[in-house]
C-alpha cells in the first residue's frame, strides 16, 4: 500500500543508525532534479572540530562536492530530497539495509538483516578522504606546512585542509583531460602549494603522468619553487618567472589561476583560450579593473541603491567581472560553472570559474554578445580586460 511515511521510517532508521554508530552509509540515487551531472549522494557520518556530522558528498560526472550537517539540516535536505529529486535511496547498517523506492507518489520500502559488517571509523574516515593523507614529504617542509618531525604545523591544519579540498576538486577535472601527459599551467603560482600538491596525489596516489608549469613574475619564488620540485623528485614540475602575458601557453591542456590579482585573471583565462586549452580553472581575487569603471562611469540610474555603500561596490564588481568572464569563455566555446571551492572561513575569494571547451557547446552568439553589451551599459563599464585581449 502507498504510505506516505516511508520517507520518516528511513530518515528515523538513517537517524538511529548514525547515533548508535551502526551508520555505514546512506546513498540517495536515479536523481531527475535540475542539475545535469549530478549522479547521486553519499551520507556518512564525521567527527568534526564541532561534533559529530552528516557528510553529504554530491557526486557529480567529474567531480565531488562535500558539506557537512548537523542532524535538523540534514534531514530537512534528505526529506526534501527524497520526496522531489531522488528516487531511491540505500541504506547500509552495521545490522540492516534498507532500500526506499519512489515512483510518483508510491512509495516502497524495503529492509534485508545482514550479519558482520563493521561500521567505519569516523576520524579513519576523514583521514582516508583526504586525498594528501601522507605528510612526511619534503615539500610540505619547505612550504612551511610542515615541521621538522614530519606532521602537519598545528597553524597549518587550515591551509592544508584547503590544499586538500583543492586536489579534491582539480583531480576530476584533470582525470577528464584526454592529452597523455596533459600541460597544466597554474599562471600566477606564488609558492605553488596546489601545484606541489596536485602534482603529489597525480604522481603518486593516481600514478598518472602529468606535466605541471608553474609561471610567477616573483623570481624567488620560482628558485625555490624549482629546488623544492626536484628534491622531491617531481621531473614533471617546474616554475617559469616572468609575466603571464609573457609565457607561451601554447599546448597547454589545462590553464589554472588561484588568486592571480586583479587582471591577471583575465591573463590568464586569456592565455588558456588562446592556447585552445580543454579546461580553464580560475579563482579570481580582487576586481579592481571594473569596480574603477564602475565609479568613474554612468551606471543605470536604478543601480544607485546597490552601489550606494562601497561593500556593496565590492561584492557588485566582484559579481560583475566574473559574470562577464564566465559569458566570454562562452563565447569562446567553453561550457562555464561558478562554484564555492573552499569553505568563506578560509577565505572570501572563494569562487571558482571552471570552463571546459566543448565543441558541441554554444549559445547563440548573438544573444551572448547581447548579454555582455547590456551588462556593461547598466554598470557603466567602458571595457573589460579580457574583452579587451579578446579583441585585440
Ligand atoms: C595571491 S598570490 C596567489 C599564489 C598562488 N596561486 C596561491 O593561490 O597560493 C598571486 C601571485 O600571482 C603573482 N602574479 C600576479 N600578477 C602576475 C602576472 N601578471 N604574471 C605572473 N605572476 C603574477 C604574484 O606575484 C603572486 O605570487
Amino acid at each position: 500500500m502507498n504510505s506516505p511515511d516511508r520517507i520518516e521510517e528511513l530518515l528515523n532508521a538513517t537517524r538511529d543508525s548514525f547515533s548508535s554508530g551502526a551508520l555505514v552509509q546512506l546513498k540517495l540515487g536515479g536523481y531527475h532534479g535540475p542539475e545535469p551531472e549530478l549522479k547521486a549522494v553519499l551520507v556518512k557520518k564525521i567527527a568534526t572540530k564541532g561534533g559529530e556530522k552528516y557528510s553529504f558528498t554530491w557526486r557529480y560526472k567529474t567531480r565531488d562536492t562535500i558539506k557537512n550537517y548537523a542532524e535538523d539540516e540534514a534531514m530537512e535536505l534528505l526529506r526534501d530530497g527524497l520526496a522531489v529529486e531522488f528516487r531511491s535511496a540505500q541504506l547500509a547498517t552495521t545490522g540492516f539495509d534498507m532500500l526506499f523506492e519512489r515512483n510518483g507518489e508510491k512509495q516502497r520500502l524495503k529492509r534485508t538483516e545482514v550479519k558482520g559488517r563493521a561500521a567505519p571509523s569516523t576520524e579513519h574516515n576523514r583521514a582516508k578522504n583526504r586525498p594528501l593523507s601522507e605528510t612526511g614529504k619534503p615539500w610540505l617542509k619547505a612550504l612551511g606546512l610542515a615541521g621538522k618531525n614530519g606532521a602537519i604545523r598545528h597553524d597549518a591544519q587550515d591551509k592544508f585542509r584547503q590544499i586538500n579540498k583543492m586536489v579534491e576538486i582539480f583531480a576530476p577535472l584533470v582525470a577528464a583531460l584526454k592529452a597523455e601527459p596533459p600541460l597544466i599551467v597554474d599562471m600566477g603560482a606564488g609558492k605553488g602549494y596546489l601545484d606541489f600538491a596536485l602534482y603529489d596525489y597525480l604522481a603518486t596516489v593516481v600514478k598518472r603522468p602529468v606535466r605541471i608549469v608553474g609561471v610567477e613574475l616573483r623570481e624567488q619564488l620560482v628558485e625555490d619553487g624549482n629546488a623544492t620540485a626536484k628534491a622531491s623528485g617531481f621531473a614533471g614540475l617546474s616554475f617559469e618567472a616572468g609575466a603571464i602575458m609573457a609565457f607561451d601557453a601554447s599546448g597547454a591542456d589545462a590553464v589554472i589561476a588561484l588568486h592571480a590579482c586583479d587582471t591577471a585573471t583575465d591573463d590568464a583565462i586569456f592565455k588558456g583560450i588562446a592556447a585552445g586549452a580543454a579546461l580553464i580553472a580560475v579563482a579570481p581575487c580582487c576586481h579592481k579593473q571594473i569596480r574603477r569603471q564602475m565609479e568613474a562611469g554612468k551606471p543605470d540610474e536604478t543601480l544607485e541603491p546597490l552601489l550606494r555603500h562601497g561593500i556593496f561596490v565590492e561584492r557588485q564588481a566582484e559579481m560583475v567581472t566574473d559574470t562577464l568572464r564566465a559569458l566570454l569563455l562562452e563565447l569562446n566555446g567553453y561550457r562555464t560553472r561558478v562554484f564555492e571551492f573552499v569553505s568563506d572561513a578560509h577565505t572570501p575569494k572563494n569562487n571558482l570559474i571552471v570552463a571546459e571547451k566543448d565543441g558541441r557547446f554554444g549559445r547563440d552568439r548573438e544573444a551572448v554578445l547581447r548579454q555582455i553589451a547590456e551588462i556593461k551599459a547598466m554598470f557603466g563599464i567602458d571595457q573589460h580586460h579580457l574583452e579587451g585581449l579578446l579583441v585585440g
